[in-house]
Parts: C-alpha cells; sequence; structure tokens
C-alpha cells in the first residue's frame, strides 16, 4: 500500500558452512534470475560465508548484508569485524540489534546506535531489529517497549537517505517458534514505530524508512502482513534457508 520499495531480507544466521553456502546462493541465484518492480532482496549468511555468497549472487539482482559489525574501524577486537571489511567482502546491508544478539551477546541499544552510525558512516545498510518479549507483549507494554527501543537506537542518527536505515519489527516471541503475531499485531506495532519515526526525524523522512516485520515469515503468511500500511518487508530466518521458499515470499511481495 505504501509506495517505499519492498525489501525481503534473509536472515541465515549460524546455518551453512561456505560448501552450504555456495550450494543456497547456487540456488538462490537460479531462483531468482529477476525479482518483481518495487521489490529489493537481501541476503545475510554468516560472516565466513560472505565473499563466497557475493561471488555467486553476482548476475542476480540478490543483495549481501552481514549479521553483525563492530563499530571500531581495525585494531585489538579479537572476533569482531568492521564495516569495511563487511563492505570489501560485498555486503551492502547489515543486521544490527537481533534479539538473539541482544540476549546471548548482551548487546544494548547504546551498542546498536553506535553500529548504526557506524555502518551509515561506511555506506552500508543497518537493518536495526527491535521487538519484545513475550513477557512484555502480556502485560501489554510492548508498543511502549519497542517505541523505547527505537527512540535509544536512532539517538543522534543522522539520516540524508532515507532508503538507506531500515527497522525490522520481530516480537522475540515470534521467532523460530512457528507462532506468527497477526497482520494485525504488526501493524499496531510497525505504525507505532513509523509515528515514532516521525517524531525523530520528521514526516518525510520517516515516510522514507522501510519498515519490515520478521517472526515465523513464510510463503503462506508474507502476503498478510504486506498488506499492512507500515509494513514494507520481510526479514526471514528459517523459510529464507530453502531456496525455493525465499523465493516464494519474494515472488509474493
Ligand atoms: O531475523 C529473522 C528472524 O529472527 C525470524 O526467524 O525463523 O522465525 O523466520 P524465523
Amino acid at each position: 500500500p505504501s509506495n517505499r520499495t519492498r525489501l525481503i531480507a534473509g536472515n541465515w544466521k549460524m546455518n551453512n558452512d561456505v560448501a552450504g553456502a555456495a550450494k543456497l546462493a547456487d540456488e538462490l541465484a537460479c531462483a531468482l534470475p529477476e525479482v518483481p518492480e518495487g521489490v529489493e532482496v537481501v541476503v545475510c549468511p554468516p560472516a565466513v560465508d560472505l565473499t563466497t555468497v557475493n561471488d555467486r549472487i553476482q548476475a542476480a539482482p540478490i543483495a549481501l548484508g552481514g549479521q553483525n559489525v563492530y563499530w571500531e574501524a581495525s585494531g585489538a577486537y579479537t572476533g569482531e569485524t568492521s564495516c569495511d571489511m563487511l563492505k570489501s567482502a560485498g555486503a551492502t546491508y547489515c543486521i544490527i540489534g537481533h534479539s538473539e544478539r541482544r540476549d546471548y551477546f548482551h548487546e544494548t541499544d547504546e551498542d546498536v546506535n553506535r553500529k548504526a552510525k557506524a555502518l551509515m558512516a561506511a555506506g552500508i545498510t543497518p537493518i536495526s531489529c527491535c521487538g519484545e518479549s513475550l513477557e512484555v507483549r502480556e502485560a501489554g507494554k510492548h508498543v511502549e517497549f519497542v517505541v523505547d527501543q527505537i527512540k535509544k537506537d536512532t539517538e543522534g542518527l543522522e539520516i540524508a537517505d532515507p532508503s538507506k536505515y531500515v527497522i525490522a519489527y520481530e516480537p522475540i516471541w515470534a521467532i523460530g517458534t512457528g507462532k506468527t503475531a497477526t497482520a494485525d499485531d504488526a501493524q499496531e506495532v510497525c505504525g507505532a514505530i513509523r509515528a515514532t519515526l516521525v517524531d525523530v526525524f520528521g514526516a518525510e523522512t520517516a515516510a522514507g524508512i522501510r519498515v519490515l516485520y520478521g517472526g515465523s515469515a513464510k510463503p503462506g503468511n508474507i502476503a498478510g502482513f504486506l498488506e499492512k500500511e507500515d509494513v514494507d518487508g520481510a526479514l526471514v530466518g528459517g523459510a529464507s534457508l530453502k531456496a525455493a521458499d525465499f523465493a516464494a515470499m519474494v515472488e509474493k511481495a
């Protein structure tokens, strides 16, 4: 319903070694020789697979993204990957603040904010994740919780091109559980995110920022989400690991 370019993003999480990534990338390139007009596609493999996947998707209309980044330029940060490293591997997007990273690796809103700033300075589009736990949802505090995350995650950000900053709303209770939020649930929060973006960046910028839904999105339910005014695409986990499913989701976008 909006004129924003839709974005279908695959988050492979910690799946696929180099050979597996090459195979899936080949299958995707084959399944998606073209994508519908007004739709963008990105796949986010593990860091060790980035260059392999990049080589395999060259001819396809598929962009590459990282799953995490560190904001320092280089140096003694064992185990980390910089923005320039992602860029040199071909990435033009990067997921930040995924709930799994917040939960298991203690990523904070302050970290997410610093990562967004570093990525944008490097010309990489952040896909900044937010979303509430089941406990927060059951207490009826989900809108308030997500709005607070958005305010912290966007603090001091300067957005010159709103198409180069993406938010993904992923209710934690719907991730990998097979339990999807309804399209109305997604719209409720994505609409509140958009309203917050209006407060933070002004109406024009807010109107250009893509807000994705994530959490057990699959070929059978994606269309319902995309009908909603403030849902501009999907961040797909499990279903992005099967080329046919992911391609079917792109076709439906
Ligand atoms: O980032 C995508 C995600 O967390 C959703 O995962 O497996 O529920 O689609 P899944």
